[in-house]
């Protein structure tokens, strides 16, 4: 049995008689690395600060460790916050920064100074100790800022779209440090941003906010391969889609009719109406078989690993399809271009 650590259930919150967030309700459990990933303006601070005890939800309960902590203050919670900011204190040297949660808390100082060492061990900030945050890279304050809220070891640390402020490559380097931490510590986190390759790369499970609400709840795998609807199916990546209807449905197998063509999909989620989205991903094609499209490349991009090609049909649809660049002899520019899709490749999904 897993254990559970934090369930938030039935939060909901205004701000001046606007909603913000509506019946948000999941569960997460040891040593998950749970994302919440939506657009934004979403929600997601807002719940991360009502988690942490910074707001008050106006409906609703956060829970703990089995125990209701929704009416306690922010200190008495032992939950870990990583701001979007970092959120440093400039006066202090990045050591007394990191201590200063224990300092507060009055521990004695030997044992202050043994969790700072293995603190600034774990996050490789042992040259920059002495130094002052401005002092440092926007990489270094980011690991204090984390260096910071693990010190006190909380049962859950929350961490607020914390590669946001960094640039591209650096932003992929602490990606990759945030996942050894994870692994290293063990601890429970949930990470909250907009940008679906962290939530894909990193997480456990990803929540998708779409405004105010949480819209589906898997691991990155289902979410990807089985998304609910069409907001999750592209918030997550490329799909293509063609409007079709259900005229027949012989066991398993789907019939659909669509502008392009009559199309067999494997589905095994139920639908609740017939009218629905034909949908695959760019690189669930294959270049024979069932489910065939014919169209005309427009351009293609080449990305290094793929070649993503741009097919418009003659009734004018347009398709984005991912190859690997060995097959290319087979799409040539200009060319008329057929391709398939599995009957195991499709999502169907309410219009
Ligand atoms: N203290 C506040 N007072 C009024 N409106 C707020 C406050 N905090 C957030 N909001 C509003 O709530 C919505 C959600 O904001 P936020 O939780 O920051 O979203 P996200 O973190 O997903 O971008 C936004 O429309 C924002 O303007
Ligand atoms: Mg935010």
């Amino acid at each position: 049995m897993k254990k559970e650590i934090l369930a938030v259930e039935n939060i909901e919150k205004s701000f001046d008689g606007k909603e913000v967030l509506k019946n948000i309700s999941f569960t997460v459990y040891e040593n998950e690395f749970f994302f919440i990933l939506g657009p934004s303006g979403c929600g997601k601070t807002t719940l991360l600060r009502i988690i942490a005890g910074f707001t008050q939800p106006d409906r609703g309960r956060v829970i703990l460790n089995k125990k209701d902590i929704t009416n306690l203050p922010p200190n008495k919670r032992n939950i870990g916050f990583v701001f979007q900011n970092f959120a440093l204190w400039p006066h202090m040297k990045v050591k007394e920064n990191i201590a200063f949660g224990l300092e507060i808390r009055k521990y004695p100082g030997d044992f202050i100074e043994k969790k700072v060492k293995e603190i600034l061990e774990l996050t490789k900030l042992k040259d920059v100790e002495n130094l002052y945050p401005s002092q440092i890279s926007g990489g270094q304050q980011q690991r204090v800022s984390l260096a910071r809220a693990l010190i006190t070891n909380p049962q859950i640390l929350l961490l607020d779209e914390p590669l946001s402020n960094l640039d591209a490559k650096l932003r992929d380097e602490m990606r990759s440090e945030l996942k050894r931490i994870f692994k290293e510590t063990g601890k429970t986190m949930i990470y909250v941003t907009h940008d679906q390759k962290e939530a894909m790369t990193l997480g456990t499970t990803i929540a998708v906010m779409k405004e105010k609400e949480i819209v589906q709840i898997g691991s990155p795998y289902e979410i990807y391969t089985y998304p609910r609807n069409f907001f999750v199916a592209s918030f997550v990546g490329d799909i293509n889609f063609l409007k079709g209807k259900i005229i027949e449905k012989i066991g398993e197998i789907l019939k659909i009719e669509t502008e392009e063509g009559l199309f067999y999909a494997k589905y095994k989620r139920p639908l609740n109406s017939e009218n629905i989205l034909f949908c695959f991903r760019p690189e669930s094609i294959t270049n024979k078989g069932e489910n065939l499209i014919k169209g005309k490349m427009r351009d293609f991009e080449f990305l290094g690993n793929l070649l993503r090609l741009n097919i418009i049909t003659e009734r004018g649809n347009l398709f984005k399809i991912e190859i690997l660049p060995k097959d290319f002899e087979n799409y040539r520019n200009g060319e008329d271009i057929v391709f398939s899709i599995k009957k195991e490749d499709v999502i169907l999904l309410e219009e």
